[in-house]
């Protein structure tokens, strides 16, 4: 009853406020028009990259847009998105804990989530040490190639009883594997299983569910009734995580105190970096940094590959120049090593045009002022959020040529790359909240592709024109239909 009165009195207060005018705070950026109480909510629709690009058109590249309670502004062009992640990068710093994030145990712990303080520093500075580091990801490479020998073994079975492959799928248990055999020295995805598996099943629940629009998150007296469910979902899934992984960091430290010989991976190095007393860096944070990484690196990787696959398929000849490429460093019978791919300039480019064209994370995570912040001729109070529309910008005619072609050559020779200096291409992000994991990302992706190529002849079931290249927004942008091809051995 009492949540009744509030609701009422907050959609009174409301509309009170529209009828006034009052709901666009002075020195904002112009904006569409909203209904009362539900504001923009109409005009965002279920492709919110989509819609934005389309209004951006029209309102200019920083625009305001309300949601419920919630005001945003997003940025659509270049300079915009460097004025923001660059210009002032630590007042646009900051994150809104969406309310499925608060299902999460420790989630004011978690490095996606938290403040840029002193405590995000030190996770990202083990990660960076631990994880990402050139130094250790080339120690831990012989681990990463079992994880491909054993993927190939899968496809080669699957050849043998003429089975199609769901790459998508496959990529997936790939990037879980990569990641977990670089932080626990385990796999925990097995590539034959048609069950989809545990993690699959949460890391895809959290990913749908953290990006969904959320009416929780824009009318937060209703929070407490979670009328879309979701974050009951989230729960369910983190806490699905949260137990898988603490049971992995309980059976290390038993092996650590049982004098079993070091692993030398991520949970070795993290577990002696919370033993510094310098450092406030807990079993806590290593528990949520895990359970981070695997959501931020698995489908993100996975999702990636597939699309690279999609558009490898549909363009012969430019899997031909991949395979080319990737023969002239391995000959006929040799092992394709990681490191050697980084230096493919058609494979990279290749990989960098799908994503651009397909970028993962369509919407970059929502930013959010830590302080008042002027933007060109607006200022922007604190805590107003930010979207950077990366999608808008990648596809955006003004600054690519035939935005919407496939056309990995605009990559080769120019320098042009993901690490956030070119802003029409940040599939990353930019700024100190920019992905931690490119240095994985990219060796990881990689070699799935160069192995599918290389090793693999594929058949689509049906004709190129079919191809369903539809997509479905969530925290990242996945493909509708699963790409599924039959492969048949050529080396
Ligand atoms: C193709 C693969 C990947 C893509 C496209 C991607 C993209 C992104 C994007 C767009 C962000 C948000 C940047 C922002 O807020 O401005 C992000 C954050 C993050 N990514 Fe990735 N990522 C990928 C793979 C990985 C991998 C492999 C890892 C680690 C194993 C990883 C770990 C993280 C973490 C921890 C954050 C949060 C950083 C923070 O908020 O401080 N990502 N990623």
């Amino acid at each position: 009853m009492e949540l009744l009165v509030l609701l009422l009195a907050s959609l009174a207060f409301f509309f009170f406020l529209h009828a006034l005018g009052l709901y666009r705070k002075r020195g904002m950026p112009p904006g569409p028009a909203g209904l009362p109480i539900i504001g923009n909510l109409l005009h965002i629709g279920s492709k919110p990259h989509e819609s934005l690009a389309k209004l951006s058109q029209k309102y200019g590249p920083l625009m305001t847009i309300r949601l419920g309670s919630i005001t945003t502004v997003v940025a659509s062009t270049p300079d915009v998105a460097r004025e923001v992640l660059q210009l002032n990068d630590e007042a646009c710093s900051g994150r809104n804990i969406p309310d499925a994030v608060t299902a999460l145990e420790n989630h004011d712990a978690a490095v996606l989530w938290i403040s840029t303080n002193e405590e995000w520093r030190t996770i990202r500075r083990a990660l960076n040490t631990y994880l990402t580091h050139q130094h250790k990801l080339d120690t831990l490479r012989d681990l990463r190639q079992n994880v491909v020998d054993g993927m190939l073994e899968f496809l080669r079975e699957s050849e043998k009883k003429k089975m199609a492959v769901d790459i998508g799928k496959l990529a997936f248990a790939v990037a879980l594997n990569q990641i977990s055999n670089t932080c626990l020295s385990k796999d925990l995805a097995s590539y034959d299983s048609d069950d989809i598996g545990g993690f699959k099943n949460a890391v895809k629940t959290l990913m749908e569910v953290d990006g969904k629009f959320n009416v929780a998150d824009i009318f937060p007296v209703l929070k407490p009734l979670d009328p879309q469910n979701i974050r009951r979902q989230a729960k369910a899934a983190y806490a699905w995580l949260d137990e898988v992984t603490d049971g992995f960091i309980s059976e290390r430290i038993r092996d650590r105190e049982s004098q079993v010989p070091r692993f030398g991976d991520m949970l070795d190095s993290l577990l002696d970096y919370s033993e510094d007393d310098e450092v406030d860096f807990n079993l806590v944070h290593i528990k949520t940094l895990l359970v981070d990484l695997f959501i931020a690196g698995t489908e993100t990787s996975s999702n990636s590959t597939e699309w690279t696959m999609t558009e490898l398929l549909l363009n012969p000849d430019m899997f031909s120049r991949v395979r080319e490429e990737v023969y002239a460093i391995v000959g006929d019978n040799g092992e394709i090593q990681e490191a050697k791919l980084l230096d493919l300039p058609y494979l990279q480019a290749c990989i960098k045009e799908t994503m651009r064209l397909h970028l993962s994370v369509p919407l970059l995570v929502p930013h959010k002022t830590e302080t008042e912040v002027k933007l060109g001729e607006y200022t922007l109070p604190k805590n107003t959020s930010i979207i950077v529309n990366a999608w808008g910008m990648a596809r955006d005619p003004r600054y690519w040529e035939n935005p919407l072609m496939f056309k990995p050559e605009r990559f080769l020779g120019n320098g042009l790359d993901f690490k956030g200096q070119h802003f029409e291409f940040i599939p990353f992000g930019s700024g100190r909240r920019m992905c931690p994991g490119i240095p994985l990302a990219v060796r990881v992706v990689s070699l799935m592709v160069a192995s599918f190529v290389y090793h693999f002849d594929w058949k689509l079931p049906h004709a190129k024109e079919d191809m369903d290249m539809n997509v479905i927004f969530g925290l990242a942008l996945l493909r509708a239909t699963p790409l599924v091809a039959t492969p048949t051995l050529v080396k």
